[in-house]
């Protein structure tokens, strides 16, 4: 458990308690949302919670994780509480790798999880040619205007899925044959579902793909125009995104979570019976 030295040593940062079933109640030190610099160490979201909460016992026990995109180690730590026996992950952020490490010695997990540089251009070259019993990440994935400069945890293309595209694409070669992917994500579709992230399944993944998808969604001109208000993207880089986002069909944003595994080719999508509210609030 966190104490107050610890406490007082990262005054300066946010202290934050999530819980699951699985993870039961846990402490993570991540930025404040005020520390607006590239490198920001993501904060707490409903999107963790709701990774955490779609986490799957049987897969998780005794599983050799991999998580792309370390973070603060908020799902790492919730996976070895989850009962994972061992985590590798990626980070390319050197402030997020000190939080991380912070985190794991205060949660009493120090030898479990090997941090590994992560590759901005090539993600999977770090564990290129290993295999994984549970891939897990939340990875960058809001849609960015071209020309913003954006948080390296958020930056992810036009649509936000260039990371997780990158993911998919080679998520096959990454698992054991019984292993298991969860992916946490923003998805970009229409009023009625996330159908981008829908095609990038079905284009790349051969085996058992579920979506679940947070029931409340919020219009995609409202999340750019944050960009505007927030001072970090220039009026006319957003209206250049909304008109793409026009004229490809697109007017919701969802979050969804996505499992993946290997075997019989099936795509599902089904809305989660918890709703994540005001999910662009950290908690
Ligand atoms: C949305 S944050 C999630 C962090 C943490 N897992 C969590 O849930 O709070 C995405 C993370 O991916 C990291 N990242 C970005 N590009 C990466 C890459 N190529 N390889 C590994 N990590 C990367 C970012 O620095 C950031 O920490």
């Amino acid at each position: 458990m966190i104490n107050e030295l610890t406490r007082a040593n990262f005054c300066n940062q946010r202290i934050s308690i999530i819980s699951s079933k699985l993870t039961g109640e846990y402490t993570v030190a991540t930025d404040q949302v005020s520390y607006q610099q590239p490198d920001q160490v993501f904060p707490l979201h409903p999107e963790q919670q709701f990774f955490l909460d779609e986490i799957i016992e049987e897969k998780i026990t005794d599983a050799r994780v991999l998580e792309i995109g370390l973070g603060s180690g908020v799902l790492s730590i919730g996976a070895l509480r989850a009962e994972a026996i061992y985590v590798t992950a990626l980070e390319i952020n050197p402030r997020a790798k000190n939080f991380a490490g912070f985190n794991i010695l205060t949660n009493g997990l120090e030898g479990k999880i090997e941090i590994r540089d992560g590759d901005v251009s090539d993600i999977w070259k770090p564990v290129r040619g290993d295999r994984f019993d549970y891939i897990i990440s939340n990875p960058p994935f809001e849609p960015t205007p071209q020309g913003m400069t954006h948080y390296l945890h958020s930056a992810a293309g036009i649509w936000g899925l260039d990371f997780v595209e990158a993911i998919l694409k080679e998520l096959d070669d990454h698992l054991t044959a019984a292993g298991h992917g969860q992916i946490v994500t923003f998805a970009p579709g229409n009023a009625q579902e996330p159908f981008m992230l829908i095609d990038m399944a079905q284009k790349y993944l051969k085996g058992e793909t579920k979506i679940k998808v947070n029931p409340i969604s919020i219009k995609f001109s409202e999340f750019v125009d944050r960009y505007v208000e927030n001072g970090q993207a220039t009026e006319e880089q957003v209206e250049k995104i909304k008109k793409m986002a026009q004229d490809n069909d697109v007017s919701h944003l969802y979050l969804c979570v996505l499992h993946y595994s290997q075997g019989e080719r099936s795509l599902t999508v089904t809305d989660t019976i918890l709703a994540y509210e005001a999910w662009l609030n950290p908690l």
